[in-house]
């Protein structure tokens, strides 16, 4: 049985009195809760803070990118030594924005999932279409394709460490959520081909998350997908409440 995994994406926003409140307010709301993962991925600049916060709760922290050399040269660039450091478990790789507002391209991201699981980290890595990829009936292809391209080299060891994430980028931000329907599509088509690239086993262990204006109204209906493992989840999780209340109805 795969556990139901919950992370929340805080993306650009917060300021460093608000992430503490917000991760406080977390650990304070979800004390209890031992069914479901949850984790909340940061900005980089608040993550020793937010860590703090964190410290002896049952929230994990993430963050949201994260370069493949180990050190060097890379002006701007986080290492997986850098995030292990400050107590990062998981990380993104791959968000619809990097792909599509700073053009990270598939082998770049291949190269961060790998370096992510050599250096310790649990890769969240994304996938999705655009909406003319969608309405031009490319979904499974465009897909299927980041998926292979995203764990090109990625063996069946390493793989168990990588959570997937679908996010339609036509429903992130947009208050448009794929329906159930369209999100056990994709889910199942990624899980098959995860069957074929490794192993049925391997893939029915393997968690893929929803992402794309997941709130408290949808979460239910959506985490029925058999193939649904969870969600990734944007606007929803700047918010207590909102955040608090998803996990507790998968709960
Ligand atoms: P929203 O939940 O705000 O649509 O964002 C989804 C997302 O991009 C999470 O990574």
């Amino acid at each position: 049985m795969r556990k139901p995994f919950l992370a929340g994406n805080w993306k650009m926003n917060t300021n460093a009195k608000g992430a503490v409140a917000l991760a406080s307010g977390l650990v304070k709301e979800l004390k209890t809760v031992t069914t479901v993962d949850v984790a909340v991925c940061v900005p980089f600049v608040y993550l020793q803070t937010v860590a703090a916060s964190l410290s002896s709760s049952n929230i994990a922290l993430g963050a949201q990118d994260v370069y493949f050399q180990p050190n060097g040269a890379f002006t701007g660039e986080i290492s997986c030594e850098m995030l292990k450091d400050v107590c990062c478990t998981y990380v993104i790789i791959g968000h619809s924005e990097r792909r599509h507002v700073i053009g990270e391209t598939d082998e770049l991201i291949n190269k961060k999932v790998s370096a992510a699981i050599s250096g310790g980290l649990l890769p969240i890595f994304c996938v999705g279409e655009l909406l003319e990829e969608r309405e031009s009936g490319k979904t499974q292809q465009v897909v299927a394709d980041q998926v292979r391209k995203g764990l090109a080299g990625i063996n069946a060891e390493k793989i168990q460490a990588v959570t997937i994430a679908y996010e339609p980028v036509w429903a992130i931000g947009t208050g448009r959520t794929a329906t159930a329907q369209q999100a056990q599509e994709v889910h199942e088509m990624i899980r098959g081909l995860l069957a074929k690239m490794y192993s049925p086993k391997i893939a029915d262990a393997i968690r893929i998350q929803y992402g794309g204006s997941a709130k408290p109204s949808n979460t239910a209906e959506l985490m029925k997908n058999p193939d649904v493992d969870g969600l990734l989840i944007g606007g929803a999780s700047l918010k207590v409440d909102d955040f608090a209340a998803m996990v507790k109805t998968i709960a």
